[in-house]
């Protein structure tokens, strides 16, 4: 069965027809790079345009950079403000025609990876973070999400962790990888002091490049770059679209 997968992040929008029973793309990514303004309209008239590249009838999973509850956005670290309080599902859904499911990139990320990815199997408690614009979270016990956590903003040094270990900051500091990976060993050590996780999956555009950082952590916890890499939003997003879609007459086969 497949399903147009979304992940709107702080620099593009990326989409790609997903097949939920293996986890992969089935065409490759369209990436449309976010333009000076985030609003709803201009975010949804992306989103369209990608539905309409692949000429797309079918239900969409759109993973989305904030929490969200019964479709409803919360909050807005690294997306227009004017986001909160909208119900960015009903507007996708309006926009595109197709029933959608809008929810958290990084749980998005989680799911493709617990279900295919670095995570398949595993019983524990695994943390999936993504590094990109900001810094996302998703925990999962047991293969149960515990869905919107927010552990990018915990406070590091006075700051916001996304504000020193994102790897949006590694680029505007311009910081070493070994100085970007002590910040981010820091953040990680600290997760690992307060849940005691049995595998930290490390996911986001950076994770491509996990040979030039992941030597360089000293957690006691194994770290493992995320199988699908920067595909595990898309891909999830559509998972989860598929699950919550199941007993529509349109994703039936
Ligand atoms: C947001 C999270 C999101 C993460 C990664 C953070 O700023 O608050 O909801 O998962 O960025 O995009």
């Amino acid at each position: 069965m497949e399903i147009l997968g979304i992940d709107v992040g702080g620099s593009a929008i990326k989409g790609a027809p997903v097949n939920i029973s293996v986890g992969e793309l089935t065409a490759e990514r369209h990436r449309i790079p976010m333009p000076s303004s985030s609003e709803p309209k201009v975010v949804a008239d992306i989103v369209a345009e990608i539905v309409q590249h692949f000429a797309w009838q079918g239900p969409i999973g759109c993973a989305f950079p904030s929490v969200i509850k019964n479709g409803i956005v919360h909050t807005a670290a690294n997306i227009d403000n004017s986001w909160v309080d909208v119900n960015g599902e009903k507007l996708l859904q309006d926009k595109t025609g197709f029933p959608t499911l809008l929810l958290n990139d990084a749980d998005a990320a989680g799911i493709a990876e617990m279900k295919f990815g670095a995570g398949k199997d595993n019983l524990g408690t695994v943390i999936i973070h993504t590094f990109g614009t900001g810094i996302g979270s998703a925990i999962f016990v047991n293969g149960q999400l515990l869905a919107n956590t927010e552990f990018g903003h915990m406070e590091i040094r006075c700051k916001d962790a996304e504000h020193r270990a994102s790897a949006q900051n590694r680029i505007d500091e311009d910081l070493k990888w070994k100085t970007w990976a002590y910040r981010v060993n820091e953040f990680l050590e600290r997760m690992e002091s307060l849940f005691w996780p049995d595998l930290f999956i490390i996911g986001g555009g950076v994770s491509r490049k996990h040979e030039r950082f992941l030597p360089l952590l000293q957690t006691r916890t194994k770290v493992v770059p995320a199988k699908m890499l920067n595909q595990a939003g898309i891909i999830g997003a559509a998972i989860a679209a598929g699950e919550h879609f199941q007993s529509s007459p349109i994703v039936k086969q």
